[in-house]
């Protein structure tokens, strides 16, 4: 290097100054800790079933005995909440997706189950149809027994009455909180109403306020055995493509008919989505690290195209960063290893 290269330019600000390994820890202004972590869990029926799903490796569906203490390892760790995934068999799905009315439903077994031997963890569930109805999609079709034509949708407010009562049997079976997560409208004043009138006016609403069409749900629905027959569910999801109102609006209704916290959904390509939600309310915001994100990271580190550890982290504190409160995601096992309680 010659001697004109070593010179100190005249430059008295220098971001890099901070970098320095001895500043660095003490500037961080995001953490990210396992109590920010929900833990999902796929639980289906039978018993002794651990299989894991072929689009996420590393995530399994379980039994219900096999799922306790696996659930029980990570309230060990430090994770507090866990959302269930209920995965029925073909064979009990209609086309209304009564399996899910039905109070004794793996969903409720684990609830209860997990009451009775007192996982220190609170349940939260998913409320939706989609993995009961035979048709795939989140509720009861406005064809009725008809074929579906190309005006087929999901018939919102039938829709909505069966949810209060998928709503009351979890509150019943011992959920601390209930996530509606089908995108019908009304869907979060209708489950207050109904949760209080029947006694449950301590169970928590956690909207998935904010819920896009996402091709990022793929894998999820080999997990939970619910994608639909035909069509798809841009009729009540959201457009990913319309700009950042319509999510202020969908967050601000949800509150406005007493939601307790709000969801956004997915997470790693909607940071600016979870920003301006966060932003415009009050409650506590969630963002799901979806099923897709979760492939997608798990498909380059298995072909060591990315170090697993520190992809992930990085992708979890970036969603914390641009303003959630708590994430969802399939990592809760490899974090254990990673972040601090
Ligand atoms: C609907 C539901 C879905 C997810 C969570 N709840 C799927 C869908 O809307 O098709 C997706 C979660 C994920 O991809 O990890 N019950």
């Amino acid at each position: 290097m010659a001697d004109s290269d070593r010179a100190a330019q005249d430059l008295p600000i220098r971001p890099r100054r901070l970098r320095a390994p001895a500043l660095r820890p003490l500037l961080q202004r995001v953490s990210l800790r396992r109590r920010d972590v929900i833990v999902p869990v796929f639980v289906r029926e039978g018993s002794g079933i651990r299989q894991e799903v072929s689009s996420m490796p590393g995530v399994f569906q379980m039994s219900v005995d096999v799922a306790l203490p696996w659930l029980a390892q990570r309230a060990e760790e430090g994770y507090g909440a866990y959302l269930i995934f209920g995965v029925v068999d073909r064979a009990k799905k209609d086309e209304l997706g009564s399996a899910a009315l039905d109070p004794d439903n793996v969903v409720c077994r684990l609830l209860k189950e997990a009451a009775r031997q007192k996982l220190p963890m609170a349940g939260i569930t998913d409320l939706c149809f989609c993995e009961y109805t035979s048709h795939g999609h989140c509720g009861p079709l406005t064809c009725g027994d008809h074929p579906p034509d190309a005006l087929t949708t999901v018939d919102n407010d039938p829709t909505v009455a069966r949810l209060v009562q998928q709503a009351i049997n979890h509150a019943r079976a011992g959920a601390a909180v209930v996530a509606p997560s089908g995108m019908m409208d009304g869907t979060i004043g209708a489950l207050r109403k109904g949760l209080d009138a029947a006694g449950f006016a301590d169970v928590s609403l956690l909207a998935y306020a904010v819920k896009y069409a996402s091709a990022f749900y793929g894998p999820f629905r080999d997990a939970a055995d619910s994608a639909p027959s035909f069509g798809d569910r841009r009729s009540y999801q959201m457009d990913p493509a319309r700009g950042v109102d319509e999510a202020v609006t969908e967050a601000t209704l949800d509150v406005e008919q007493g939601a307790d916290m709000v969801m956004v959904k997915p997470a790693g390509a909607y940071l600016d989505i979870i920003r301006a939600v966060r932003e415009q309310v009050r409650v506590p915001v969630v963002a799901y690290q979806v099923s897709g994100e979760y492939a997608m990271l798990e498909a380059a580190s298995r072909n060591g195209w990315l170090d697993r550890d520190r992809a992930v982290v990085e992708s979890l504190v970036a969603i914390k960063r641009a303003g959630a409160d708590l994430v969802i995601t399939y990592y809760a096992e490899l974090l254990a290893k990673l972040i601090e309680k």
